[in-house]
């Protein structure tokens, strides 16, 4: 028995698989916990001097993180987010039609509120059970799923994300004994996709929708090559759901150009999906890029896959339920509409084409994902999109060789990252910010329904709002700051351009909040404190009696006040102190 310090919890916390069991004194629930998220947790609760008196029982090799890596399936992933305290079991009954769907919007109302397990769903077997919200806001659940350290925060995780969405890993082919999703095969007659207790998620939808938090697999009848996307599937009946592709997504090329040919496209649909595979179908990456590998990529290991019987496609060897199915020429039914995730009915009821399922394949005690569409926080693709695209437009960036860029955000609150992206730099000559900025709003991974793109200076951090609209307040005017990009990439689901079939067109607010560069050896500096002065307070931090960690500075006192101090019109007239810094 051994207490642990804070710096010793710090030490330990980045260790990989070292798990360890503590008591508190405080109640078992809140300061109790089994692996080093938890003590974190605890930690962060509880001060850092309350923690000394916390007692390890034992520390120990016994690997409660051994829950890691054992198995790539689903059901791994929901006990290690219970293991870290991010997920909530729901075993009252609850119903299918809008129940689910408002439980899950309430309770996501806040910012990274627990994944969502219903496992009593009215009129269905209770081994049939419903997952809502794999990521969310959670920052934890997202970290987990990309193998990084829960604890990560979004500035970081988007760091990760760079170099995790261009590493590739070619899926590893099994033998269907290996296969846990072909545990169960229904076909022809027997086939009733009504079995799955699928939800209708708000009042408005035009349906229950089986495909949310889904993935989607086709070839490319010209190359051959694999395309993995998420797309909303609406039941029709038994065996035919409505499968909506908007213009230009990788799904609706491959359709067009089997349909060209006469011939039905093969498709493999998965409602129960590993998290890691969720994360890659939903982001947008080139027709011919196969996100089975940037899936692989993501987790660090091939995902494994078994060959459909109906179609040449493969099947993730561990989803929950996945089926195989075919969608014919020319067939189309009434589809939608549905609660999207710019928190609209952005699509009417209309047409949209079909996909007739020949094969479903489950596991025993299945377990259907599913994905809310809202307005922030409670949409389910709000932060996944935001690291995502963040990621990607500082990629573009940095691979059209714009130099100085210091961090991209792309706000999750922006209907799911699309609408608001900020970048920050170190201006290195004249135009670099507006180019910063101009490119950021047009670059692959950017501009699809993007409206403002904000550019700030290095010591802004752009995930930080209250800091963003600080530079926006000081150092953007308005006349002169201001540039729209017109008849830009938009979709048909934004509500803000009316009438309705100008929709597939935006424009972009471009405000340069950067320090003008013109004048920049004039600027104002910007109130700020001592390095030194910072240490020492931080030094004393816990003797003045703050019950929560120092937060951390953008920027420091500096000496030199970005004045020439040769500069004779600043002298002149400045009233400045002694150091020849502004004052007010
Ligand atoms: C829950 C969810 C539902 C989605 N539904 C659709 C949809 O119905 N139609 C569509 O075109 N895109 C939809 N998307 C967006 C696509 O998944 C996304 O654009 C993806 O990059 C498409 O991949 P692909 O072009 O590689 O096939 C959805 C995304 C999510 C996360």
């Amino acid at each position: 028995m051994r207490r642990v310090s804070v710096a010793e919890y710090r030490f330990l916390a980045p260790m990989r698989g070292i798990g360890f069991e503590f008591a508190g004194t405080d109640s078992q629930q809140t300061v109790c916990g089994r692996n080093r998220f938890a003590i974190g947790r605890a930690c962060e609760r509880s001060g850092d001097s309350d923690f000394q008196s916390y007692i390890i029982l034992a520390i120990s090799l016994h690997i409660s993180m051994a829950r890691e890596d054992t198995g790539h399936d689903l059901r791994n992933w929901i006990d290690r987010v219970e293991d870290i305290g991010s997920l909530k079991r729901i075993d009252s009954e609850v119903d299918w039609d809008e129940e689910m769907g408002a439980i899950t919007y309430i309770s996501h109302k806040k910012e990274g509120a627990p994944a969502l397990l219903f496992e009593n769903i009215k009129d269905y077997p209770e081994n049939y059970r419903v997952l809502f919200n794999i990521f969310s806001s959670s920052t934890e659940r997202l970290a987990l799923t990309m193998k990084e350290d829960p604890g990560l925060g979004e500035r970081e995780l988007i760091q990760k994300a760079r170099s995790k969405l261009t590493a590739r890993e070619e899926p590893k082919p099994v033998d269907k004994a290996d296969a846990p999703v072909l545990e169960n095969t229904d076909r022809g007659e027997d086939i009733d996709l009504w079995k799955f207790p699928v939800p209708k998620m708000w009042p408005g939808d035009g349906g229950r929708f089986i495909g949310t938090a889904d993935l989607t697999i086709t070839r490319n009848p010209d190359t051959g090559e694999l395309n993995m996307g998420t797309y909303r599937q609406m039941i029709h009946n038994e065996n035919q759901t409505g499968l909506f592709t908007s213009p230009g997504k990788d799904l609706r090329l491959h359709l067009q150009k089997q349909w060209k040919k006469g011939e039905p496209l093969e498709v493999v649909a998965v409602y129960g999906v590993l998290p890691e595979l969720f994360l890659a179908s939903q982001l947008t990456f080139g027709e011919d890029v196969s996100e089975l590998e940037i899936a692989g990529g993501i987790r660090d290991s091939p995902i494994e896959t078994v060959e459909g019987e109906i179609t040449d496609l493969p099947i993730p060897a561990n989803a929950e339920i996945a089926v195989e199915g075919k969608m014919y020429p020319g067939e189309r039914k009434m589809e939608g509409p549905f609660g999207e995730f710019t928190g609209y009915y952005g699509r009417p009821e209309d047409d949209a084409e079909v996909n007739t399922v020949e094969a479903v394949h489950y596991r025993d005690d299945p377990i259907l994902t599913c994905a809310l569409m809202a307005d922030y926080p409670g949409c389910d693709i709000n932060l996944t999109y935001s690291v995502g695209r963040s990621a990607r437009i500082w990629n573009d960036l940095d691979s059209l060789g714009v130099p100085g860029v210091k961090s991209v955000y792309a706000h999750p609150a922006g209907a799911s990252g699309m609408s608001m992206t900020v970048v920050s730099i170190e201006q290195q000559y004249a135009g670099h910010a507006k180019q910063a900025a101009t490119l950021a709003a047009q670059c692959p991974g950017g501009a699809y329904f993007s409206k403002f793109i904000v550019v700030v200076d290095e010591d802004v951090n752009p995930a930080d709002t209250n800091q963003v609209i600080w530079a926006m307040a000081t150092r953007w005017d308005a006349e002169r700051h201001t540039d729209m990009l017109t008849d830009t990439w938009s979709t048909p689901l934004d509500p803000s351009r009316n009438p309705a079939d100008e929709r597939p067109y935006g424009s972009q607010l471009i405000i340069d909040a950067t320090k003008e560069h013109k004048y920049m050896d004039e600027f104002p500096p910007r109130t700020a404190v001592r390095e030194e002065m910072y240490d020492e307070v931080v030094d004393r931090w816990d003797e003045l009696g703050f019950d929560y960690d120092a937060p951390s500075l953008p920027i420091f006192y500096d000496e030199t006040g970005g004045f020439d101090d040769d500069d004779p019109d600043l002298e002149e007239g400045a009233s400045g102190d002694d150091d020849g810094h502004m004052t007010m």
